[in-house]
């Protein structure tokens, strides 16, 4: 049985089915199929729309809801881990019967977590994990290897230059289980070429914007002639990144070798194009895996602690033959 909590119930519950005009929603819609039987229930917390990456996870996770008419309560964070505990809040207060989330960043959850563990409700990670020191505090995680990831770009770069390059990284969210364990397999990559040297290293946030303010801000400073390679932890950085290699009047993918993650579409096109040399997938399309998890944690099933998503590797030569294949 789950177990309620009075107060906190109805100050989450305004929070989420509050409107602009202070009118509570409905919040028993869409929770009964047309026969009138009780459908799952799934409250989704998600990190916000930072990269074209965020938007495919966020529509592939309501479509694959509305497919299997599961009653998703979905919400945004606006990359902000206050909301993100809000939300899972409100989640425990409407009584959901799954809650899934991807955090923003790995620490801090733990009060959260317990809060939902004493509310029975099963709890599944989303592309990213946390930090926790009790395991019990979730029950599964679905998600890249992002180590892995990190591991597939230095080992490119590594071949592709013959071991010698002078890197500049553009890394994601502070404290993000992505950036710093795509940091972590990129360095550990590196680890034995004496000649691959990152030499600057800071955050773009994930986004494409931030991407080439730090890229601008590389290249106005004393060591920008000695830079011959980008390592991005995501696309969307990457296109920032190229933007202001142009605009400094440079060639990216050839002045600057440029490698990054996640296979988004415009990061094929940018490789058609040369301007980005490798992309590392990172499959945002996991909707699917995350409701069949969802579907039988609340039938009581067992389910396996970590589901890997399937991951390649894509260069410039694949990328045109690539490109009509990719759906995000
Ligand atoms: O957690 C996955 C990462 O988050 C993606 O690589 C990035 O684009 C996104 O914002």
């Amino acid at each position: 049985m789950k177990k309620l909590f009075p107060l906190l119930a109805l100050a989450a519950a305004a929070i989420t089915f509050t409107t602009g005009c202070g009118k509570k929603a409905d919040p028993g819609t869409g929770t009964t199929d047309a026969d009138g039987k009780k459908k799952l229930t799934v409250g989704f917390s998600q990190i916000g729309a930072e990269s074209a990456w965020r938007t495919a996870n966020t529509q592939s996770i309501k479509d694959e809801a509305a497919k299997r008419s599961i009653n998703l309560v979905f919400s945004d964070a606006q990359q902000k881990q206050e909301n993100q505990i809000k939300a899972l809040r409100s989640f425990v207060a409407q009584g959901v019967d799954v809650i899934a989330f991807s955090p923003v960043v790995e620490t801090g959850w733990e009060p959260v977590l317990q809060e939902i563990k004493q509310a029975g409700i099963p709890v599944i990670l989303s592309d990213r994990a946390v930090d926790v020191s009790d395991p019990s505090l979730f029950a599964t995680f679905i998600g890249a290897d992002f180590i892995e990831e990190g591991k597939k770009a230095g080992n490119w770069l590594a071949e592709k230059t013959g071991g010698k390059a002078t890197i500049v990284e553009l890394s994601g969210t502070p404290g993000a289980a992505p950036a710093l364990n795509r940091k972590k397999g990129f360095e550990q990559a590196i680890a034995d070429k004496p000649d691959m040297k990152i030499i600057k290293s800071q955050s773009g946030d994930f986004t494409r914007a931030k991407g080439k303010e730090v890229m601008e801000a590389f290249l106005r400073s004393p060591e920008a002639k000695s830079i011959t390679a980008l390592y991005a932890h995501n696309d969307d950085m990457a296109l920032g990144a190229i933007q202001a290699i142009e605009e400094a009047g440079l060639q990216p993918g050839k002045d600057i070798l440029i490698v990054s993650v996640d296979g988004v579409k415009a990061a094929f096109e940018a490789m058609k194009a040369g301007k980005l040399n490798c992309t590392v997938e990172c499959n945002p399309l996991i909707g699917g895996q995350v409701m069949d998890l969802a579907e039988k944690l609340a039938a009581k099933q067992e389910v396996p602690r970590r589901v890997f998503s399937q991951e390649g590797i894509f260069d410039q030569s694949k990328a045109e033959a690539e490109l009509p294949n990719r759906k995000y």
